[in-house]
């Protein structure tokens, strides 16, 4: 079995750069599930489907090749073999990711390739139900959090126009694996603190559950 880090959180919570720094730290890959998330739903606007459809977007997804795998120690999604990396922060897409991961079907499909990915290494995985869905059985679960205020900040410093409290909403109150706090997760609230606050914090935790670092 692998091991797998947990980080759950809000947008804008500061997951990413808290995960990517520890995937960096601990030599371990860095599977971003919300890039797949938004990288499906591209797929679907390129393909010309209604987001807002669940029988669109479960036609486009049925009808799609997907295929992950690690680019070094980075997880990548492709669609039909095609790269959606540079429209991952497309405006459209922002609008749209919430609506699109909804649906079962694209939920169903991801879970098999996030779980296909950490059977393949050790993985610090990012999202929004990976300690709570994903995961549940992985001691490594963390939820950063950080004030509304802050997040909107840290948003608007990367010149992104991104309707955060919107997509809370939604992700939050979807019927299937919506964004919870799983039970014995960690809880860190960033609103204060530096990444490398939050990365120590994460670490001295891992050490506290006994794993032992650097990992094999
Ligand atoms: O982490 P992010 O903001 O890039 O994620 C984009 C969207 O993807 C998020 O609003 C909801 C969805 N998502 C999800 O439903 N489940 C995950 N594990 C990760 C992301």
């Amino acid at each position: 079995m692998k091991t797998v880090i947990a980080i759950d959180g809000p947008a804008a919570s500061g997951k990413s750069s808290v995960a990517r720094e520890l995937s960096v730290r601990l030599d371990i890959a860095y599977v971003n599930s919300g890039t797949f998330y938004r990288a499906l739903t591209w797929w679907v606007l390129h393909e010309g489907a209604d987001p807002n459809s669940v029988k669109e977007v479960s036609d486009v997804i049925a009808a799609t090749e997907l295929r992950s795998g690690f680019n070094g120690p980075i997880a990548f999604l492709l669609l039909n073999g095609t790269e959606a990396t540079p429209h991952l922060r497309d405006n459209e897409v922002n609008r749209n990711v919430s609506a699109v991961s909804r649906v079962s079907l694209v939920r169903e499909h991801l879970m098999t390739h996030l779980h296909r990915l950490a059977s393949e290494k050790n993985v610090v995985m990012e999202g929004r139900d990976i300690g709570s869905v994903v995961f549940p059985d992985t001691p490594y679960k963390f939820y950063i959090d950080a004030s509304p205020e802050v997040r909107v900040q840290r948003r608007q410093a990367q010149g992104q126009h991104d309707e955060i409290a919107t997509r809370d909403r939604i992700d939050s109150s979807r019927p299937n694996a919506p964004l919870i706090i799983a039970e014995d997760a960690l809880v860190i609230d960033s609103t204060h603190l530096t990444i490398d606050g939050v990365v120590g914090e994460v670490i001295g935790r891992l050490k506290l559950r006994g794993l032992s670092l650097p990992l094999q």
